[in-house]
């Protein structure tokens, strides 16, 4: 077998399924979402502030709506993956009430010490915090009723990989809820290569994903509703 073992990795390295560059590539991904969080979650009040920037003012109203879209009802179970300082907690909280459970997910230590802290300060007491990669999202085998995910998914290296996992750990019946941003399109798309710098360094954002198309692919359905020009989206599907 010892004889053969480099003609099968070239077999698997010429299909595309093993691919130490890319492997190389999520590692590396992951450090930049290390670095660049570690700074926002230092500076929660500065991330709320972008906030208003990154929605043209909007950031209540498309917040809620990706919520809204996620059809949370009172007690449920909710996972909000890449939950970063807590930003749409008070919208799970206000559909879920205190019978619900609510687990935040994300990769940077520093957003989720800020999202605890706020957490702590507005006395929610249902709300598990968990430090890791989504693309793994190891947060055990109970299912969740629905997934919550904002600027988040694109930011993931293994974006495909989490979009799996949010469909393997939803009940049958349960709903994946993302919201996004794309380039603008139009006479405004000379602003592109600025935003794409501002977003690319500044929160690892990635813009060329097609997360609603991806999102049809893992779940075989989606629900798009577009704000802001179309410059965000809600994406919603269910299992
Ligand atoms: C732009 S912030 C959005 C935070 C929050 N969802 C919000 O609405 O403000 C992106 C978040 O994605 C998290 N993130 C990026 N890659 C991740 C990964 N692979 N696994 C989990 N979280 C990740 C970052 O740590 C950061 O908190």
């Amino acid at each position: 077998m010892a004889r053969y073992g480099h003609r099968v990795l070239w077999v698997l390295f010429l299909s595309g399924v093993f691919d130490p560059m890319r492997f190389d590539h999520t590692i590396r991904d992951l450090e930049e979402v290390r670095r660049v969080y570690s700074l926002w979650g230092r500076h929660p009040r500065l991330y709320a502030a972008q906030d208003w920037i990154t929605f043209m003012g909007r950031h209540r109203r498309i917040r809620e709506g990706a919520v809204e879209a996620a059809a949370i009802q009172p007690n449920a179970r909710v996972l909000e993956v890449a939950c970063g300082t807590g930003r749409n907690f008070p919208y799970i909280e206000d559909r879920i009430g205190p019978g619900g459970q609510l687990v935040g997910f994300d990769y940077s230590h520093e957003m989720l010490a800020a999202a605890r802290d706020f957490g702590m300060r507005r006395g929610w007491s249902n709300i598990e915090f968990v430090q890791g990669d989504a693309a793994v999202l190891d947060v055990g085998s109970q299912p969740f009723d629905a997934v919550v995910s904002v600027l988040g998914i694109s930011a993931v290296p293994d974006h495909l990989a989490a979009l799996r996992r949010c469909r393997d750990i939803l009940r049958s019946g349960g709903v994946l809820a993302v919201c996004d941003a794309r380039l603008f399109s139009g006479a405004l798309a000379v602003f592109n290569p600025l935003v794409r710098t501002i977003y690319g360094r500044g929160a690892a954002w990635n813009p060329d994903r097609d997360l609603p198309g991806d999102m049809r692919r893992v779940f075989g359905n989606v629900s798009v509703t577009t704000y802001n020009r179309g410059t965000l989206f809600v994406a919603f599907a269910t299992k």
